[in-house]
């Protein structure tokens, strides 16, 4: 059985009071949700001030990124053994925006994936194709490379203790969600791709879709039978959505 998951990645978003009263809102609505995984992902600059208020609450915290090296002449980069000071649990690697805006290349995500998962932060492993892939034919060709690049490096038994997020990037921030037969033939494609090595392995990771997932498509999106919950990122900074959504999560356990 796989637990349902949501995340929400606030991206570069928020301020020490918006981040309170959110965290405070989504405490306040935690009675409602009793099978769910909820994470927030806040800008890195706000974790110390999110473990404290995730204290004594079932809410997760993770960082939008991690730094592939350990320490040293890495100017910005933020190491795991720093997120581990602020006992946060995940780490989302690869978001589209950094593989576009920033540059990183597979490889380099599959990298961070490694730090990651060696440090026991559980990396939040992002995949999808832009517009362009998607109309000319090449979606699974995509995904496959992306997540290859991390099955070639570390074997495909390192997803084991991962999470995937499928987010098309022509459906992020747009509006634009992927129908839920759109997302679940890629979730599909890529549970099948991990089953042909292992089946185990396919069988227990979670696979989240992204992508302009708000509270009125999440139950639909969730229901498919290999989407197991979202990254959330414009509906995750407000609290009745993105509650909304966590709840829709608790109606999809497989
Ligand atoms: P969105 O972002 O929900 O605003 O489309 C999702 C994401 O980038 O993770």
């Amino acid at each position: 059985m796989r637990q349902p998951f949501v995340a929400g990645n606030w991206k570069m978003n928020g301020s020490k009071q918006s981040i309170s009263a959110l965290l405070a809102g989504i405490k306040g609505a935690m009675a409602s949700i009793s099978k769910t995984q909820v994470v927030v992902c806040p800008p890195a600059i706000y974790i110390p001030e999110v473990e404290a208020l995730c204290a004594d609450s079932a809410v997760k915290y993770g960082a939008q990124d991690v730094s592939f090296e350990q320490a040293g002449a890495f100017t910005g980069e933020i190491s795991v053994s720093m997120l581990k000071d602020f006992h946060c649990e995940y780490a989302i690697v690869g978001h589209s925006e950094r593989r576009s805006i920033h540059g990183e290349s597979d490889e380099l995500v599959a990298k961070k994936f490694a730090t990651a998962r060696a440090a026991g932060i559980t990396p939040i492993l992002c995949v999808g194709e832009s517009l362009q892939e998607r109309e000319s034919g090449t979606t699974e060709e995509v995904v496959a490379r992306q997540l290859n690049a991390v099955i070639d490096l570390h074997g495909v038994d390192a997803l084991q203790d991962s999470v995937i997020a499928y987010e098309p990037v022509w459906a992020i921030g747009t509006g634009k969600t992927a129908s839920p037969e759109q997302a679940q033939e890629v979730h599909a494609f890529i549970r099948k791709m991990i089953a042909e090595k292992s089946a185990e392995t396919a069988e227990k990771v979670q696979i989240l879709y992204g992508g302009s997932v708000k509270a009125d498509n999440a139950e639909q999106l969730f229901s498919m039978s290999d989407i197991d919950g979202g990254l959330i990122g414009g509906a995750s900074l407000q609290v009745e959505d993105f509650m909304a959504i966590c709840r829709a999560g608790d109606v999809s356990v497989k």
